[in-house]
């Protein structure tokens, strides 16, 4: 921190919702302090952290979890008597409407994705807010009533309370996610809390997160070697630069070729790497991947068993150069989508996170980039002086295909899909669209349909394209580019590859899907 005496800072407690690390964020976007506590902080731990930053709100997070459940997640309510601004978001709106005694029902109206919002009132944090806003929600439970001492101050067509203020104090409560960039005027929202409610001054800046992270590293690994594995997408390359910069010749880089690259790519992963002067070693472990997930279906499973094979190839390779650590691309969502947080939903078991086996040979994992989103891996990446190309390459899976093949990965499934996935890069690079967008790709889907080609009846695969817009994953749209480029893509994996009699786009946006389809 660059400041001379406390900055001003905003409490999160966290309930284990996917978002409230963007929260944290949001908050220190606005160059205000903000630090996440356990949803279950006591408010003398809350009160320690006024040894760091002046307190001066507090917002509670959403969670998967249900104010009516037996388990429901709880705080401790002398935080309300302390006439400090408290803002609900989402399950923090049901609880505090909850304990003030208002009625949450459960399930009966879901809302998940963009909806409209309607503003009855713009005071407090919606101040300067449209009589009709787009908001983002993501909750399965309702507040249906609110007791006399909050009022109602804005509604949707399915629920009633979608934002209330309370009559005496500053406490908050919205259903909606200000802090994902899909509901339109969230900074906004965000905002009038922070300064307008809240007070705060924006007297905080991070350190200077390159120097910072390669201390890090430095520290972790003191006199010791390291490896790192590069895949040859953004994350590993920043991983792989910060530490080349921290350890110099006390590091291994290496690509294993798991067999589940896409067309070509461990290819031109040596060769981009061999451009900007990281040497790396190309593992060829084609056959042992395949022969791991042979009659393997299961999603999960094939996770578990791919990140479990890297290790065990990494231990090989460490030991032959003499590592003890392991320096690995982690990224914060990839982490979240885990189920880092004690009360997070593991919503998909990230190869270099959750599919860890948990017996490792290595002194210790160096996780670099572990707090950061997408976006801030590749500013710190042009930072570094990475080639932009390779800073703003699509974001590509760690278990790679074998999460693009539903059902068991066979070698004639990974080559046709291959050249999809391969026709599906081309021409969306070719187009004239203005925006690329943040992953293209296809998917083999599991199902095999009926065709004609050259007047014979064909019986073969459906591949579907998946192209979506985002900004960090944690949310993303499909993308809504021009029907020719739809044709193209189409007709030309028809036509080039037998074994496809089927097109389809993936209409769904995230939520409720994922980005990769397992
Ligand atoms: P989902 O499918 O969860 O993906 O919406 C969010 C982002 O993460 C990428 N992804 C992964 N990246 N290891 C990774 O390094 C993985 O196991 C993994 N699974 C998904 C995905 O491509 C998207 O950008």
């Amino acid at each position: 921190m660059i400041c001379q005496s406390l900055p001003d800072g905003i409490v999160i407690l966290d309930f284990g919702g996917q978002y409230c690390h963007l929260i944290a964020r949001r908050v220190r976007e606005y160059n205000v302090y903000s630090e996440i506590l356990p949803n279950e902080a006591s408010i003398e731990d809350i009160n320690s952290l006024n040894k760091i930053m002046k307190i001066k709100g507090i917002i509670l997070s959403g969670s998967p979890a249900s104010v009516n459940s037996d388990s429901a997640l709880k705080i401790d309510t002398r935080i309300l008597e302390k006439n400090l601004p408290i803002l609900g978001l989402c399950y923090g709106h049901q609880l505090l409407a909850n304990i003030y005694g208002g009625k949450v029902q459960s399930g009966a109206l879901r809302e998940y994705g963009q909806k409209t919002a309607y503003i009855d009132e713009k005071v407090g944090l919606l101040e300067g807010l449209n009589d009709v806003e787009k908001i983002w929600m993501s909750h399965g439970d309702t507040v249906y009533s609110i007791p006399e001492s909050l009022k109602a101050i804005a509604h949707t067509d399915t629920t009633p309370v979608a934002a209330f203020i309370h009559k005496e104090k500053p406490i908050y409560g919205i259903q909606w996610h200000p802090e994902v960039n899909h509901t339109e005027n969230g900074a906004l929202m965000l905002r009038n809390f922070v300064f307008n409610i809240c007070k705060c001054k924006a007297n905080w800046k991070p350190i200077d997160n390159v120097k910072e992270a390669i201390e890090k590293i430095k520290n972790q690994v003191g006199n010791g070697k390291a490896i790192i594995a590069l895949s040859g997408g953004v994350d590993s390359s920043v991983a792989a630069a910060l530490a080349g910069i921290a350890l110099g010749n006390k590091i291994s880089m290496i690509h294993v070729d798991h067999g589940l690259m896409r067309f070509n790519e461990s290819e031109q992963v040596k060769r981009a790497m061999n451009e900007i002067e990281f040497k790396i070693n190309v593992i060829d472990a084609r056959k042992r991947f395949l022969e791991k997930l042979k009659g393997i279906v299961d999603p999960e499973e094939k996770r578990k068993k791919i990140g479990e094979e890297f290790i065990r190839v990494f231990e090989e390779e460490a030991k032959k150069f003499g590592a003890e650590y392991l320096i690995q691309g982690t990224i914060y969502p990839d982490r979240i989508e885990s189920g880092i947080t004690q009360n997070a939903d593991t919503i998909k078991t990230h190869h270099n996170v959750g599919g860890l086996p948990t017996k490792i040979e290595f002194k210790g994992i160096v996780e670099p980039l572990r707090d950061l989103y997408k976006d801030e891996v590749r500013e710190l990446g042009l930072k570094l002086g990475l080639p932009k190309d390779l800073v703003q390459r699509q974001p590509f899976p760690g278990p790679g295909l074998a999460v693009r093949i539903i059902g068991e990965v066979t070698e004639d499934k990974l080559t046709t899909l291959q050249k999809a996935d391969a026709i599906v890069s081309e021409v969306i690079e070719k187009s004239k669209i203005t925006e690329i967008p943040w992953q293209y790709f296809a998917v083999l889907t599991n199902t095999l349909t009926t065709g004609v080609k050259g007047d014979e009846r064909a019986y073969g695969w459906t591949i579907a394209v998946r192209i979506v817009e985002s900004v960090d994953a944690m949310t993303a749209n499909f993308m809504k580019i021009p029907w020719e480029l739809i044709e193209e893509i189409s007709t030309k994996i028809t036509n080039s590859i037998p074994q496809i009699t089927r097109v389809v786009y993936d209409v769904t946006n995230k939520p409720p899907s994922t980005i990769e389809w397992e």
